[in-house]
């Protein structure tokens, strides 16, 4: 098959997604579609090089939101049957809230917006699923009453980003997600991958149920639901 893959800036869900979308291009050809803030958070969460990994050759592309402009002319590519399918998975809210207002003024929203009209059949893994706290994963973080405001940073001096003001905070955008800073700071002051509890927004959970009801879109409540490995 070929599938399009789209990734949207969402850290939960995000590395269960990438282990799919593994298995998936070594039978199938794949298109992998980042948003501007699924490049970044890719980033943050040290899997943009898996990623990227994965493309090379026809139809294995990596499509980064910022080399489609404004109008995103690879889009077409779902109204010409060039894609079997579109997989958007994880999708923020704030994706889900756009595609469900008809709303295409992004990479990710212009390829679920072309596949709509095109026909293709569209599976979407919200992030947002249900009301109540959700269990989600932090990227790498500084944590302030861990540091003890050593004279030399160890955590700052061995980021090969230079992502760290030391005493302060980590640069996210700066970020590669090395881990080098958590194996670095002896008093173990940045800690990568700690599960925070969120609280789902009523509006979110809304979206998300309208989303279920649009022809041609299939929602799924997690990336390993997908039955095309
Ligand atoms: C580290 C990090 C993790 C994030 N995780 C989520 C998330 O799990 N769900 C979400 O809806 N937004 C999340 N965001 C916020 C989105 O990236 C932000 O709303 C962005 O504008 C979404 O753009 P997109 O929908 O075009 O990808 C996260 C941001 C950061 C910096």
């Amino acid at each position: 098959m070929r599938i399009a893959w789209g990734i949207t800036g969402a850290g939960h869900l995000l590395e269960e997604s990438v282990n799919i979308l593994v298995k998936l291009s070594k039978t199938h050809e794949v298109t992998i579609l980042l948003s501007g803030a699924g490049e970044e958070v890719l980033k943050m969460y040290g899997l943009f090089e898996t990623v990227k990994n994965l493309t090379g050759g026809k139809y294995r592309e990596l499509v980064l939101e910022d080399d489609q402009r404004s109008s995103f002319p690879m889009t077409g590519r779902f109204s010409l049957g060039t894609y079997d399918l579109l997989v958007v998975s994880p999708t923020t809210s704030n994706t889900i809230g756009k595609i469900v207002n008809g709303i295409a003024d992004t990479l990710i929203t212009n390829a679920v917006a072309q596949s709509g009209k095109g026909l293709v059949k569209t599976y979407i893994i919200p992030v947002d699923m249900e009301s109540g706290d959700l269990q989600t994963v932090l990227p790498s973080k500084l944590e302030l009453d861990k540091c003890q405001n050593c004279e030399v940073c160890e955590a700052a001096e061995t980021c090969p980003s230079n992502a760290i003001t030391p005493y302060m905070e980590i640069n996210l955008l700066k970020c590669e997600g090395c881990g080098a800073c958590q194996d670095n700071c002896p008093f173990q002051a940045v800690t990568g991958g700690k599960i925070i509890t969120i609280h789902m927004r009523d509006i979110d959970i809304e979206n998300t149920t309208k989303l279920g009801e649009l022809k041609g879109i299939h929602v799924l409540s997690h990336p390993s639901d997908l039955n095309i490995i």
